[in-house]
């Protein structure tokens, strides 16, 4: 129906930053309050759909009908992923990732030495891009948070990410990306199309994410 376009859908949602551990009393972690991604959540439940919720984030109210797995670090939320992607009809890859992780996690607290310290970090999976290739993808929503070029490296990642849109926020814009209760869009989609999106609470601005997937799902049934 109308009120409830998503009826019927799984939804996969991660959200929130991830948390990289040092040692048991430090970590490394970003600016990402998962609200862009507990919007998303809240919002495509209203729509009908059966939402499964990948996050770190503790501090904001799980929303109504939400089914929330808790994870830490960039490394849980690609084991969640994987294991959870084959129900899901849509994924949608909100969450700020850790791009590195430490090397090596220090069992005991790190003790104050002389001199300078060298922290060795690694590279994480590319979770996006490991579902991008996957022959049972889902519907691949992957966000871009870019300070420039916003509209060539967002149609960059759609193609090396194999992803069927991408969100991308120029998150140097005031209103726009991290931590606020507003963001400013613009949907990228794989016919070469976008839609720009005003300064908007999340809450919109999921409104018309999950929208345009709408509409991009039922394009290609008619197909
Ligand atoms: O949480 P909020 O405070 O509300 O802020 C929202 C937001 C700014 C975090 C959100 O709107 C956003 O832009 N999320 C993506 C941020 C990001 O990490 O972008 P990226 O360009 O580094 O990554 C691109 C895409 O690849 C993302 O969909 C990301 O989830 C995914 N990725 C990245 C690294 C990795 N190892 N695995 C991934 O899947």
């Amino acid at each position: 129906s109308d009120t409830k376009p998503l009826k019927g859908k799984t939804i996969l949602i991660t959200a929130g930053p991830t948390i990289e551990k040092i040692d048991p009393v430090r970590y490394i972690t970003n600016r990402s309050s998962g609200k862009m991604g507990f919007a998303l959540a809240e919002e495509a439940a209203k729509m009908g759909a059966n939402v499964l919720l990948i996050t770190s984030v503790e501090t904001l109210p799980i929303p109504n009908g939400v089914q929330c797995i808790k994870i830490r670090s960039a490394n849980d939320m690609y084991e969640a992923v994987m294991k959870h992607y084959k129900q899901a009809d849509i994924v949608i890859k909100s969450a700020a990732v850790a791009d590195y992780t430490p090397a090596l996690v220090f069992e005991q607290k790190m003790k104050k030495k002389d001199g300078e310290l060298t922290l060795r970090l690694e590279r994480t999976k590319d979770i996006l891009k490991e579902l991008g290739r996957k022959a049972d993808k889902p519907f691949l929503v992957g966000f871009a948070a870019e300070t420039e070029n916003v509209d060539t490296y967002a149609q960059q990642k759609l193609i090396k990410k194999n992803a069927d849109m991408i969100v991308a926020n120029n998150v140097s814009q005031t209103g726009a990306g991290f931590a606020g209760d507003t963001n400013i869009v613009t949907i990228f989609k794989r016919d070469g199309s976008s839609v720009p999106l005003p300064l908007l609470s999340k809450n919109e601005t999921a409104q018309h994410i999950l929208k345009e997937i709408c509409k991009t799902l039922e394009k290609d049934c008619r197909k």
